[in-house]
């Protein structure tokens, strides 16, 4: 199918906003921020097209690092996480760099992430100076500054005055000289201004982005989405390893139905991201070894709302969606987060709701050990007789995970 990088993007950068909710309650648009500004400044600096594609990916994800799980642990124990913290650290810088290793840029961007808080002076993390500072990472760290530097949200003449003044002044100390030139084209239309603030910003970066689409099979697409799973994982080890089993067993189901291998690997996306809105819960209860209480489970039963906000950005992956964010949905209309009924439902929906309750009983938890298969598949056919979920693929799901050899 086509497959629109940009789309793919809007999702990862969802993705990225659900952690921040998560750490600090609200998320605050700074890489979307971050990649409209470098966009603009790297349009004025004469950037190529592809150029332009990579670093408004590069500006989404520059911080991705910042929101991996040790250093948030790292920073949280003196209970002062925010992302401005997290910038203030190398571990973000070279995290993030390791992490997106795997998305496909157009142009050669390595190093980008590692060296975006260089300074021309040499001052920066890795002292590099100058022209040695590759040129996206330069104008991604003025963005970045300006962006950590003053509220934009609320940005007035007189704050744009002093952002003006803030660049100037640090011409040859932060910025090169042809990086300040940049900025004045840019920063001289009341449009830039407008844009940035909270209201426009989505949209404006939508606007002017550079498009790029490819033809791609599911497989191939799914060694694209494994830059969202990368960052799940980086998240909670729990999420990852029940995400990678649970695709294992829809690979096995799939098998077992003669799928296509286009519905398999659309199968085994969904399976890979079901819990992407994982992201948004805290740690704290995901990983609470006790009863949740009413609170706490009135908030779990968010994450599959937002699993299907992340990926319907995506055209295309209409079914993928359906499937990934059903699966706490039941038959007789009392799941969540929609209380869809048995009607609404199709199969593979169906499939991926009874494969995650096998999938979760089956695996070992902090308050418990792993059930057995004909322990989980009484507590399966339970749910059944209550006409909760699927009986006949849970005799299929019986059938199947008894007689493996089948295979
Ligand atoms: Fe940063
Ligand atoms: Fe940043
Ligand atoms: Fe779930
Ligand atoms: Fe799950």
């Amino acid at each position: 199918m086509l497959f629109y990088m940009n789309e793919f993007l809007e999702a990862v950068s969802f993705a990225l906003d659900f952690i921040e909710m998560d750490i600090s309650g609200v998320s605050s648009n700074h890489g979307k921020r971050t990649a409209y500004i470098s966009l603009r400044i790297g349009e004025a600096m004469g950037l190529t097209f592809e150029e332009l594609h990579d670093i408004v990916a590069l500006g989404i994800l520059h911080d991705n690092g910042a929101v991996a799980k040790e250093l948030v642990y790292e920073l949280d124990k003196e209970n002062n996480y925010s992302i401005k913290i997290a910038e203030s650290t190398i571990a973000h810088c070279t995290i993030g760099e390791r992490n997106i290793r795997i998305y496909p840029f157009i142009t050669d961007v390595t190093n980008i992430i590692k060296y975006h808080h260089e300074k021309y002076d040499g001052t920066g993390y890795f002292n590099l100076k100058g022209d040695e500072i590759p040129i996206m990472a330069q104008i991604i760290s003025m963005a970045d500054q300006i962006e950590i530097n003053f509220d934009l949200v609320n940005n007035d003449f007189l704050m744009r005055k002093k952002i003006y003044e803030f660049v100037k002044n640090n011409e040859k100390i932060i910025f090169s000289p042809e990086l300040v030139r940049g900025f004045e084209r840019v920063a001289m239309h009341t449009s830039f201004w407008i844009d940035v603030k909270d209201n426009f910003i989505s949209a404006a970066l939508k606007n002017i982005e550079p498009k790029c689409s490819k033809e791609l099979s599911f497989k191939e697409i799914r060694t694209i989405t494994q830059v969202l799973s990368k960052i799940i994982d980086s998240k909670s080890e729990y999420t990852q390893r029940h995400s990678k089993e649970l695709s294992e067993k829809v690979e096995v189901m799939a098998k077992y139905y003669n799928y296509t291998e286009e519905e398999k690997f659309k199968l085994m996306i969904a399976a890979d991201l079901h819990d992407l809105g994982k992201l948004a819960i805290s740690n704290n209860i995901l990983d609470n070894p006790g009863k949740l209480n009413e609170e706490e489970f009135a908030l779990i039963k968010e994450h599959t709302y937002y699993t299907r906000v992340a990926l319907e950005q995506i055209s295309g992956f209409n079914d993928i969606t359906e499937w990934a964010s059903n699966h706490h949905e039941k038959l007789d209309g009392s799941g969540y987060p929609f209380g869809k009924k048995s009607e609404q439902l199709d199969f593979n929906s169906r499939l991926m709701g009874c494969l995650d309750i096998y999938q979760a009983l089956t695996e070992k938890r902090p308050y418990r050990e792993p059930l057995a298969h004909s322990e989980a598949m009484a507590i399966l056919n339970d749910m059944c007789k209550n006409g909760l979920i699927d009986k006949n693929i849970c005799k299929d799901i019986d059938y199947v995970f008894n007689n493996l050899d089948f295979i």
